[in-house]
């Protein structure tokens, strides 16, 4: 096949990169190495199109002779502040449109989208009395006081947690996942005029050798990580409680190369997560360990963006694309500090 990867000089994007090329795929990379992500020296990714997927021209270019996009060109993280939500709807919600919009002139009907889990904003969990429910936004004078798990709806009662499916609700908390589920609406009306197919795949928390690190945008491992090598303890927010599934990179990559070779009809989600949920407490444990570095501090600080657990199912990417997560988590701390 021959792919566009947009996004290709970034973190997963390198990752999917190689994993195109073991796998015999023609490609062609696009990125605009946006200099609040790489700051320095970029990555050197051969036959890399320095380009804007806001540049209908650039983007023109590069759909030449294309079968699938892997669209992975995104600005990520919680961001700053309020200020960033013009740069996440245009970074992520434009930049989509003029994908798409080029796509079709192109006649290119095939995308890979990356989504996230952030999508479903707080997630599913189980009340003892009203079974599966979904938490609505927590108040920050709750926050503040300490109380960071969000009760059942319903009757205030605490929750047991819960697996969400692709078919839960769509809730996102803050720009960026606002601006990730807009690309996935964007894509089905784009799906549904011209006949394309999606996937959409709602990568969980994706950690591994590359990740950005010492910028606002970096994810929890890799600001854990750089405190350690600082010497200095990982700050813990909440009470280290908070549920995420940490997926390794190399099985994102992987994912999105089984979407690209195997989705070819219809709209689809599929969330990617390793299926074992782990709490950034241990998160911070792990990595301290490994490191030898001192043991996490918990701060009980919070951010208002943040939900407090999100845990995915990732049944249906193994039962209709056949995908297995292969990198154990011990294994892929080690290879991250290493
Ligand atoms: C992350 C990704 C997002 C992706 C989503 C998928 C980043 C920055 N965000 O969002 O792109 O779509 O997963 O699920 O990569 N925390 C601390 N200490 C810190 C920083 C964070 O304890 O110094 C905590 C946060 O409060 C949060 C957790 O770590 O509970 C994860 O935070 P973060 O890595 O920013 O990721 P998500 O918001 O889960």
């Amino acid at each position: 096949m021959r792919v566009l990867l947009t996004g290709a000089a970034g973190f997963i994007g390198q990752q999917v990169h190689a994993c195109l090329l073991e796998r015999g795929h023609t490609t062609r990379t696009l990125d605009s190495l946006r200099a609040d992500v790489h700051r320095g020296a970029p990555p050197s990714v051969p036959g890399l199109l320095v380009g804007d997927v806001r540049d209908a021209v650039a983007v023109e270019e590069a759909l030449t002779g294309v079968d699938v996009v892997c669209h992975l060109a995104a600005k990520v993280g919680l961001g700053v502040d309020v200020q960033d939500l013009p740069d996440y709807a245009d970074s992520n919600d434009h930049g989509t449109a003029v994908l798409l919009a080029a796509m079709a002139r192109g006649r290119v009907n095939r995308l890979v989208l990356a989504s996230s889990m952030v999508v479903y904003g707080e997630g599913l969990g189980r009340c003892a009395t009203h079974g599966d429910v979904t938490p609505g936004p927590r108040a920050e004078d709750a926050l503040a006081a300490g109380r960071f798990e969000p009760p059942c709806p319903l009757c205030g009662s605490d929750l047991a947690p819960a697996l969400v499916g692709e078919d839960a609700r769509l809730d996102p908390r803050n720009a960026y996942a606002a601006s990730k589920l807009a690309q996935e609406y964007l894509a089905s009306s784009w799906a549904r005029v011209t006949g394309g197919s999606v996937a959409a795949l709602r990568y969980h928390n994706v950690y591994g050798p590359g990740m950005p690190r010492d910028t606002p945008y970096a994810g929890v491992a890799a600001i854990f990580l750089s405190a350690l090598r600082r010497g200095e303890a990982p700050t813990v927010f909440e009470d280290g409680g908070q549920r995420r599934d940490f997926v390794h990179v190399r099985d994102i990559a992987a994912a999105t190369v089984l979407a690209a070779e195997r989705h070819e009809h219809g709209v689809r989600a599929f969330n990617v997560g390793s299926g074992i949920p782990r709490t950034v407490g241990d998160l911070a444990a792990a990595l301290a360990t490994a490191t030898g570095g001192p043991a996490p501090r918990v701060s009980g600080d919070y951010r208002l963006g943040d939900v407090r657990h999100i845990t995915a199912d990732s049944s249906r990417l193994k039962s209709e694309l056949q995908w297995s997560p292969r990198v154990e988590f011990d294994k892929g701390v080690q290879d991250l500090v290493e």
